[in-house]
């Protein structure tokens, strides 16, 4: 489904990046992982498929001097993976303005930079397709959620306007939109009150908590192609959360 693809994976060292990294190596693509902590890149590797053939450039994706290098050093791909990101979740009275900033930069403004730089140096002049890991939170809000919510909505807001754009450049843009999946992410709330989180994804979620692997599999399809005429959509991967 992949075979002959170079994709670039951000996030690869945890979660729904590493079981994308996992499974697009199995697809047949040879893939960039990037993120900041090495030895977890390393493990992710070691759980591909053909080991050996895939790169990892380490950094933080807030620093935009980094991004320039890191798509300098991925020479010409025919894909992105954005899954690298962070939670917060606060009431608003506490949401500090550098909270709020560099939640928006890992969330939002890196993948913005990471596609300005593309557009300006490698997009292919076909079958480019960019995938980023937005969230339910896009569209539906909780109480503690306005810093986090507002960053996926700019995300999927950036993913439309994107798709729009560069269309004419055989660039598609698209957003996964998962409810709760059990990744790192998620474990300081279910330490906090596991009972509590358990009641939340059975009330919330109808077919339970998600795997990172059934998120990536929803984007390795938006990857390839066999999505070729599928832009500017936030799939919902969701188990039925945005269906109530
Ligand atoms: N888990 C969920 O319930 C859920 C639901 C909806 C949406 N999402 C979204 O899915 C995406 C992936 O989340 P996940 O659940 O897979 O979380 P995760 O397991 O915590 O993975 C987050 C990834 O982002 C990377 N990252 C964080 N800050 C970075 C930075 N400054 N520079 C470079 N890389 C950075 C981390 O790598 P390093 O720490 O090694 O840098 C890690 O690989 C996020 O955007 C998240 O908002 C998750």
């Amino acid at each position: 489904m992949l075979e002959g693809k170079c994709v670039l994976v951000t996030g690869a060292s945890s979660g729904i990046g590493r079981a994308t990294a996992i499974l697009a190596s199995q697809l047949g693509a040879s893939v960039i992982l990037t993120a900041r902590r090495e030895d977890e890149l390393e493990k992710t590797r070691q759980l591909m498929a053909n080991s050996a053939s895939h790169r990892i450039v380490v950094g933080d994706l807030t620093d935009f001097g980094f991004v320039r290098q890191l798509v300098e050093e991925s020479g010409k791909v025919d894909g992105l993976v954005y899954s690298a990101g962070a939670s917060f979740i606060a009431p608003v009275g506490l949401i500090s303005e550098p909270r709020f900033e560099s939640l928006m930069r890992v969330n939002c403004h890196a993948f913005i930079e990471l596609m300005n730089q593309y557009a300006n140096r490698c997009f292919r002049k076909d079958k480019f397709s960019a995938v980023a890991v937005s969230s339910v939170a896009a569209s539906a809000g909780w109480a503690g959620g306005a810093a986090y919510c507002a960053t996926k909505g700019a995300l999927s807001a950036a993913v439309r306007a994107m798709a729009v754009e560069l269309a004419q450049k055989g660039v598609r843009v698209n957003a996964v939109c998962p409810s709760t999946v059990d990744t790192p992410l998620v474990e300081p709330a279910r330490k906090m009150d596991p009972d509590a989180f358990a009641a939340k994804i059975k009330a919330d979620q109808p077919l339970g908590l998600a795997k990172p692997e059934q998120i990536a599999a929803a984007i390795c399809f938006l990857l390839s192609d066999a999505a070729s005429f599928i832009t500017g959509v936030e799939l919902p991967v969701d188990g039925g959360y945005l269906a109530k």
